[in-house]
């Protein structure tokens, strides 16, 4: 059985009492699996609750949907790694699309948090996906290529990141990749890597993955795993779709 990353996504939604009930009813209904890992990513003001929540659980974990590259100091709004780092995050998330088209990141900026993960020994999962437009005028490869550089550069094959492919156009649309049109970016993705000397990167896929189409993803040997918004915000849904059967 190939080892999977099944990460949660909550966005801006369940605040700490909501997490809390939340986590009983998935940690009774979800036992480990072999090879399977679930990592959820809570709004900031839950992550405390969610981290101790987990307990000691080697294959849970949480982590930060976004963080600010300075350390401390006077950036009000602003939460940096190590203070995620603090309240108990192992991960973060980096350059999610919706960082980069709702509040306007550049891909310096997504490079610059990505460095300050690392530095609080923060997991980076590095999220890449090109929009509907860049789609359309055949552009997805140069464009996840390029944000790829832009992040991770030099540094690719001296780093341990995950990356998540998430075309913009998916993400909470209800429209999915094909499996085949994800394993296609999935392998370009790889070939990237291994160049720069990063070839045992771990690649999940995201954007409307649901209970529904997991399994059919996940058949794709290009797919190490799902990060999911929506469908992991009701936790027995979640429990049902982390449990998904692979062929
Ligand atoms: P979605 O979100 O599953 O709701 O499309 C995925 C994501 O943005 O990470």
């Amino acid at each position: 059985m190939r080892p999977l990353l099944f990460a949660a996504n909550w966005k801006m939604n369940l605040g700490p009492g909501e997490a809390r009930s939340y986590l009983a009813t998935f940690l009774k209904a979800y036992a480990p699996q072999p090879n399977r890992q679930v990592w959820f990513f809570p709004p900031a003001v839950s992550l405390e609750t969610v981290a101790n929540g987990l307990g000691n659980r080697s294959d849970l974990l949480a982590g930060v949907q976004d963080i600010y590259w300075e350390s401390k100091g006077a950036f009000t709004g602003a939460i940096s790694a190590p203070l995620a780092a603090q309240a108990g995050a192992k991960a973060a998330l980096i350059g999610h699309s919706e960082r980069r088209h709702v509040f306007g990141e550049t891909d310096e900026q997504t490079g610059k948090k990505l460095a300050a993960a690392l530095a609080a020994q923060l997991h980076p999962v590095l999220c890449v996906g090109e929009t509907l437009e860049q789609r359309d005028s055949g552009q997805t490869l140069a464009v996840v290529k390029r944000q790829l550089a832009a992040a991770l550069g030099e540094r690719a094959a001296t780093v341990r990141v995950t990356i998540a492919y998430e075309p913009v156009w998916a993400i909470g649309t209800g429209r999915n990749a094909t499996p085949r049109d994800a394993a296609t970016v999935h392998a370009a993705i790889r070939a990237w890597l291994e160049q720069h000397g990063a070839a045992d990167t771990r690649i999940l896929y995201g954007g409307s993955v649901n209970l529904k189409n997991a399994a059919e993803l996940l058949a794709e040997q290009e797919l190490d795993g799902v990060l999911v918004g929506g469908a992991s915000l009701d936790p027995l849904a979640w429990t049902e779709l982390v449990r998904t059967a692979v062929a």
